[in-house]
Parts: C-alpha cells; sequence; structure tokens
C-alpha cells in the first residue's frame, strides 16, 4: 500500500500578505492534483499539522472546500498553528476525531496500524504530548505486538539542529522517547513542523519529518537562531509499505518532471 503524507499546508485567507508571499490555497490544491493523478496513487493521505495559518473559521472553511479534492480518504492532524476546538468543530464528518480533549486517534482497516497524536499545546508553537495521551499511547501499542505500527505527530521528538526551530519543538520528548523505546513492531514515528524532510533514530525507531506542500525551512544549522524561509519546490513524502519488505519512504516533488529517459526492452 502507499501512504502519502502532505504537511504544513497553512491554508490561509487570499487578502493575507501570507498568501500573497506564499499561495498555500494554490499548492494545497495542485498536490491534490499531483497525488491523485501520480502513477503512485496514494491509498490514503495524512495531512500532519499546521493545517491552516492563523486557526480562524474562515481558513478551515478554505480547507474544508479543498478536502474532497482528494480521491482518497484524508486524516487530519493538528499542528500548532491550528485550534483543535475549531477544527473537530469545522469537520464533524471527520468522526474519528474524539468529541473532547486532545485529537489523537487510530485508524484500522489496513495491513499497518495508523496512531495519530497530538502535540498542540493551545496559543503556543511548542508542542506536548501530556501523560494521558502517553499512557493510552502505551496501551495501544501493547493491544497487538505483531502488527506493525506507523506513528504520525506534528511536532518531531528530537532535536533537529535547526535552533530556530527546536526552540518551538517537543516538550516531553524524553517521555514519548520512552514509551516507543519499550516496543519493536513500530515501522515508523512520521512528523511535521519542521518543513524539511529529515531523518534520527528515536528509541529505536526512525523518526522522519516531511517537507511542505507550501514553502519550507531555510537550513541554517547550530549557533544560528534565525528562522528563514525558502521557495524550495514544494514536496510531501510517499511511504510505501509491502508484507515482505517493510515500509520505505520517498521524497516526492508536486511539480510534475517529464521523463527523461526510458531504456528499451530487458534490463537484466
Ligand atoms: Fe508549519
Ligand atoms: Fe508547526
Amino acid at each position: 500500500m502507499l501512504i502519502a503524507q502532505l504537511s504544513d499546508s497553512h491554508v490561509t485567507l487570499p487578502e493575507e500578505d501570507f498568501a500573497k508571499l506564499y499561495d498555500p490555497v494554490t499548492k494545497l490544491r495542485e498536490a491534490a492534483r499531483h497525488v491523485n493523478n501520480s502513477v503512485n496513487r496514494p491509498d490514503l493521505v495524512f495531512l500532519t499539522g499546521d493545517l491552516v495559518n492563523t486557526a480562524r473559521a474562515e481558513e478551515y472553511e478554505i480547507l474544508r472546500e479543498i478536502l474532497p479534492e482528494f480521491e482518497m480518504p484524508v486524516y487530519l492532524l493538528p499542528g500548532n498553528h491550528d485550534d483543535c476546538t475549531l477544527l473537530r468543530k469545522m469537520f464533524p464528518d471527520h468522526d474519528y476525531l474524539q468529541k473532547d480533549g486532545k485529537l489523537y486517534y487510530v485508524v484500522e482497516g489496513w495491513p499497518l496500524k495508523f496512531i495519530c497524536l497530538d502535540t498542540n499545546i493551545h496559543g503556543k508553537p511548542q508542542g506536548h504530548l501530556g501523560q494521558e495521551q502517553l499512557d493510552w499511547l502505551e496501551e495501544e501499542l501493547s493491544r497487538e505486538s505483531d502488527r506493525p505500527v506507523v506513528i504520525f505527530m506534528h511536532h518531531p521528538p528530537f532535536k533537529t539542529g535547526l535552533t530556530s526551530m527546536d526552540a518551538m519543538g517537543l516538550l516531553d520528548m524524553a517521555e514519548f522517547a520512552e514509551v516507543i523505546s519499550r516496543h519493536d513492531h513500530i515501522e515508523r514515528v512520521l512528523c511535521g513542523h519542521l518543513h524539511r524532510a529529515i531523518q534520527r533514530l528515536v528509541g529505536g525507531t526512525i523518526v522522519q519529518t516531511c517537507p511542505s506542500t507550501s514553502h519550507q525551512v531555510r537550513l541554517l544549522l547550530g549557533e544560528n537562531n534565525e528562522l528563514s524561509t525558502t521557495f524550495e519546490p514544494p514536496e510531501y513524502l510517499l511511504h510505501y509499505w509491502t508484507e515482505k519488505d517493510g515500509l520505505v519512504t520517498h521524497n516526492d516533488y508536486v511539480q510534475d518532471f517529464e521523463v527523461a529517459w526510458t531504456l528499451e526492452g530487458e534490463l537484466y
């Protein structure tokens, strides 16, 4: 199966300066068209947070209009730019979103079990899972130890070296690492927030962050704590799962590229 992960769409109103700079709505529409028509068409899509830019109902209205353009099921996760109360109110048909409290849930019905976590702290850029959610995660991971699991969450549970973004990191990353280190059936932890593709091993599992469909964060490592964005091209992640070979993660661009050359005949 193929799972597309799109992240940090930061949808906003057309009159905003932010929209004039990045045009996130057009870019999310292009991403929908791209995954629908891709030769590697995904079975389902996860949007890993920062769905909208300033957590207003009008922005979620625009997102509501765009989502049906995806021809496969789409699951929503909150990021730090989202408002969980508004999110559940504006998407009542997404009945996997809990009515109260944090928006964590499980997606069943596939060879992999998908666990989606909520790292949102209302009004703050940092992320937090909290003991209740970590206890729930422990319970879910213990339930079927022979079935592979993929965890989605907005804030990654590691320091990336991008100092400005690390200042907006997950506050309880050590507690999360402790939970996942007790389980060896987690295929991957998949995150957003960084607007770049970054990997690290955490608690024995590969954690991967996803680029944005809108704009990327400039690669500035170490002491430099400036936060800049770039017009590096919109990207997303495509996670390819087979029973035989497990989960393999690929980057794909939203832009279509021409095929340059194809070998005719037998390769081997
Ligand atoms: Fe973001
Ligand atoms: Fe974020």
